[in-house]
This record gives structure tokens, sequence and C-alpha cells, in this order.
């Protein structure tokens, strides 16, 4: 066998399994057919998006956030030639540094479509139609999502009047108006970067709420902070047709509740309705590896497909789609092929939006404890009551703890704030090590600091915090 490991796609999932298992001694190639490695997070998602939510704020911030402070500036211009270059420039250190990683580690590079023809063998045509096979002792498939479009609505995505997430992070021009169908974490960031940048948005959302799935009170207080930025939303509205017109584009939606069809137009319109496992071209269904009923390559407990030898990880299985789900179970799957014990522990996966502010959750909310007839306790704190946060005037959120109600151990963390991508992890390392809503309690937090909230919030799960 020339490798011990082929590993299909080069995303987060993909490119961080071929890394550790060249590291742990495997000789390791990467299928990859765009000319970059990376992936939809490194390429045109996670990373450019965030580039651009890093930069919108600011404009936000210097427009509306200084005079409060005692800062008096002139309205800030917009040059958004630049803004769209420093996001390339991002996407082009990071794409860079992968490949720089995989020299380093000696990981080859076949550039093309990656096709499973059974065990130990894959193809790679390349954008001329030319193939070759390459055999290895495994075969790791990690071909990501892409787009799904609206479900049983066709739209015809265009990437400049219609976009999806790959249009609308490369809009020429800033739309006077948008609307955004789905207020998933897509809809809500990139809706939140041109809405920073003056357009006037509208999030047409099927489910009553927005952030469908994170814990009910997280999304409420969400939204109503999105709101006060000018979201318009309408909830409850199910998109039936979206249509290009002279001058733009026509969303109608229904409400779910029942009621008369509602047309609204605007210059942009992005769909973020969700995404789909991506198996095109891959041979999967011609080579015996079974799907699931949503398409998504059937997995067990180690990765394995139906096809010995074939392991399939990230958005391409089931599982939420996220790159660090995708790079954890890179990892473990690289060490069980290296003959370790890896592992990925699936209820400490934590999942931030990237707004302003943010939106950060691990482990269950409070709905889902609910229904699974958890006693629980609750600890809630708001940023309103912390000293950090108001002299930042960053009082917008809370930080919520959800604890066993016996033996205190904390089942969950939600967090609305500045910072709160960065603050959720010291709930994620509580929760791995079992740790009790009293271990983070008496945990000595630095004053003045936002995390404090986060100790305030544990105190008030287990008895009172001091602050309220
Ligand atoms: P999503 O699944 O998060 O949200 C899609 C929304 O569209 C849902 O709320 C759904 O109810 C709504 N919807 C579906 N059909 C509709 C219709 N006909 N009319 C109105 N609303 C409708 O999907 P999204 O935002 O596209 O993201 C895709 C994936 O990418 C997700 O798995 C997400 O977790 C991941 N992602 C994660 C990010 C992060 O962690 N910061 C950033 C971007 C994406």
């Amino acid at each position: 066998m020339a490798y011990d490991v082929i590993v299909i796609g080069s995303g987060p999932g993909g490119y961080v399994c071929a890394l550790k298992a060249a590291q742990l001694g495997l000789k390791t190639a990467v299928v990859e057919k765009r000319a970059t490695l990376g992936g939809t997070c490194l390429n045109i998602g996670c990373i450019p998006s965030k580039a651009l939510l890093h930069a919108s704020e600011q404009f936000a911030h210097v427009a509306h956030g200084l005079s409060g402070l005692g800062i008096e500036v002139q309205p800030p211009t917009l040059n958004l030639p630049a803004m769209l270059a420093h996001k390339d420039a991002v996407v082009k250190s990071n794409v860079d540094g992968v490949a720089y990683l995989f020299k380093k580690n000696k990981i080859d590079i076949f550039t093309g479509t990656g096709k499973v023809l059974g065990e130990g063998r894959v193809s790679v045509t390349d954008d001329k139609g030319a193939e070759q096979v390459v055999e290895a002792k495994s075969i790791v498939v990690a071909t990501g999502s892409d787009v799904a479009g609206i479900p049983g609505v066709p739209v015809e995505i265009d990437e400049k009047v219609i976009v999806s997430s790959t249009g609308g992070i490369a809009l020429e021009k800033v739309p006077g108006t948008l609307i955004v169908v789905g207020g998933g974490v897509i809809g809500l960031e990139l809706g939140s970067v041109w809405s920073r940048l003056g357009a006037n948005v509208t999030v047409v959302e099927y489910l009553d709420a927005i952030l469908g799935g994170m814990d009910g009170e997280v999304s409420k207080q969400f939204q109503r902070i999105l709101g006060k930025q000018g979201f318009d939303f309408r909830l409850g509205a199910k998109v039936t047709a979206v249509e290009k017109t002279e001058s733009g584009a026509k969303v109608t939606y229904e409400p779910v509740k029942g009621g008369d069809a509602v047309t609204i137009e605007a210059d942009t319109v992005l769909i973020a309705t969700g995404r789909r496992p991506y198996t095109d071209g891959a041979g999967l269904k011609e080579a015996g590896v079974a799907l699931d009923a949503r398409g998504r390559v059937e997995i067990d407990g180690h990765f394995r497909t139906s096809i010995p030898g074939v392991y399939a990880i990230g958005d391409v299985v089931r599982g939420p789609m996220l790159a660090h789900k995708a790079e954890d179970e890179g990892v473990a799957l690289a060490e069980i092929l290296a003959g370790q014990a890896g592992h990925v522990n699936y209820d400490v996966i934590p999942g931030v939006v990237y707004t302003q502010p943010e939106v950060a959750s691990v482990g269950k909310t409070e709905e889902e404890l609910k229904a699974a007839g958890v006693a629980y306790k609750v600890g809630k704190f708001p940023f309103s009551a912390n000293g950090r946060a108001r002299a930042m005037l960053a009082t917008d959120g809370f930080v919520k703890i959800l604890a066993d109600r016996d033996t205190d151990r904390v089942l969950g963390g939600h967090i609305v704030g500045f910072g709160a991508g960065e603050m959720i992890h010291e709930i994620a390392v509580l929760m791995e090590f079992g740790g009790a809503s009293e271990d983070l309690g008496r945990t000595c937090h630095a004053h003045p600091t936002m995390s404090e909230a986060v100790k305030e919030a544990a105190l008030a799960t287990f008895f009172k915090p001091i602050h309220m």
C-alpha cells in the first residue's frame, strides 16, 4: 500500500485528521478538489465570515459605540473593497498555513475529486479529467456539507442577487435592503455583517424562535437585542417562493399558523436554511457505503462505515455541522487508526454565534432537560450587574447555568454577551471534568472581568449570587 491513510476532503475534519495521523507516524495523503486546502470553513465559511464580522463590528462600533465613552468622531466611511480584501488576505494566510503544516508533516496532496472505489482504493480525477488510483490501508471520507437550499422550494441562487453564504460574504456593494431566509446561525451572522454596514435586514424564519434548538431564554433575549439593532423578524413564516425581480428579488411567505401569504421585496436575498451532507461524486453508493435517510454517511462509534477500512467524519456524518466537532472527530479517528483509544465527548461540544453580542452554549438546554425528565436547577446572572461589562458599555445579555438538582453536576451553560464565545470554555472544561456548579462558584475569578458573571451564575445555581 502506498499510504496508511488517505483522507478525502481537506476541511477542518479532513486536514486535522491528516495532521494527527502524520504526527502519529502514519504515511498520509489528502485528496482535495479545491485549489486551496481548508475546505468550506477556511475558504468560504467560518474564517472569511469572521473577518467580515470583526471588520463590520469595528465599523458599527466607531459609528455608534464611542460617543458613550466620551469619544466624538466623524461618522466612518466604508471602503468595502478594502474590507473584502482584508477577508481574502485572512483566508489566504489560513489556507497557506494548512499547506505549510502539510509540508512539515510530509503529507502528500492529490488535487482532484476523490472517489472511493472500494476497500483500500481511491481514484482522483483532476479538472482536466485525468484519473489516477491511489491505494491506502484506510480511507477517510471528510467531504463536508453544501448549501441545502429551501426544502421543497426551487430557488435560483445566482450568488449576486439571491445568494447563499458563499455570495453573502462577497457582495460588491451594501444592499439597501436584505431579506434573510432562515433565522439560524448563518442568517444571523451574515445578516449582522450587512446590517452593521447599513442594510435594512428582515429575517423570515419558519419556527417561532430564532436560533432554533438553542435554549429558549437565550433565543428570546437575543432576538430582543437584535431587534434593538434594527433587525425585523418575521417568525412562524414559511417561505414558499423566492424570485428575482427587475430591481432585486421578492420573497413570499405564509404564516405557519394559517393566513394570507405575504410578499416582500429587497435588493438582495440570502438563503440560509441549512446545509446538507456533501457526497456528490465521491462514489459512496457505488462502493456500497451505506447512507442514512438524510444522505449522511452511516458510521458506528468508531467512525467505521459499512465498508471495512472506510471511515467518515465531520459534516458528512451525524451530529452538529460544526468545524470543531469535525476536528475532534479527525483527531479521534487518527488515534484509532494508530492503534490508540480515540474518543469524542459529544455531550460537551460548544456552539458559538459570532454576532455582537455573541451567543455561546455548551451541553443541554433547559428545554432538553425538561423533555428528558431530568431534575435540574438553574442559576442566572445578567451582565448589567457586572462591573467590567458596565465599564465597557457591554451590559447586554446574561449567563445561565443548568445543573443536576441532586448532584449539582453542571449539565449545560448558555451565555449571551460580549466575549461569550471565549467565556463558554470554562464551563466546557468544568463539564469535561464532571464538575459541579459549586466547583465553578468557588473558583477565584479575576476582578473585574466579564467571566465573573459565569462565577456568579454558578453561585446562583447552588446558592445565591453575591452581586444580586
Ligand atoms: P440552520 O439550520 O442553523 O438554520 C436554518 C433555519 O432556516 C432554521 O431555523 C429553519 O427553521 C429555517 N427554515 C428552513 N426552511 C425555511 C422556510 N421555508 N422558511 C423559513 N425558514 C426556514 O442553518 P444555517 O444557518 O444555514 O447553517 C447551516 C449549518 O452551518 C448549521 O449546522 C450551523 O450550525 C453551521 N454554521 C455554524 C456556524 C457557527 O458555529 N458559528 C456559522 C455558520 C454555520
